[in-house]
């Protein structure tokens, strides 16, 4: 079951960016199955690792987006960026002393969509429509 899906208030305007986006969104809906018992704990360190790695990926797209257009806040986005791959590292350790994921996740959600991507990732977006004119 879908705990949020990507709406059209989270899209930035940039096809790469949204997609990827989407695809974590996906991605943390598995997580949230897991956290409810819907699949066994092998499975649930697959989607731990799907979720690093499609994070990961993302935000090194971003940085480099930041690098080449010389955006000027991307030293305190990018750190966000290290907070929340740090974040997940932590639950994924916790899972492995079998921890349950349940409300870390739905916290993990809430912090990664309402502070990260419609603030920062917003901010952004906004220089970089303004830099293209
Ligand atoms: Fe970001
Ligand atoms: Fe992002």
């Amino acid at each position: 079951m879908d705990y949020f899906s990507w709406s059209s208030r989270l899209d930035l305007g940039d096809p790469r960016i949204d997609s990827q986006h989407a695809g974590i969104a996906a991605t943390l809906n598995d997580l949230r199955d897991c956290g409810n018992g819907g699949s066994d704990r092998a499975g649930c360190r697959g989607v731990l690792g799907t979720l690093a790695d499609r994070m990961a990926a993302h935000f090194a797209t971003e940085e480099e987006l930041f690098s080449v257009s010389g955006y000027p806040d991307a030293d305190a986005h990018s750190e966000e960026h290290r907070k929340l791959l740090g974040e997940l590292h932590r639950l994924r350790d916790e899972f492995d002393q079998n921890a349950p994921l349940g409300e870390r996740v739905m916290q993990y959600m809430r912090v990664w969509i309402t502070a990260h991507v419609l603030v920062f990732d917003k901010a952004y977006a906004a220089f970089a429509r303004m830099r293209k004119g």
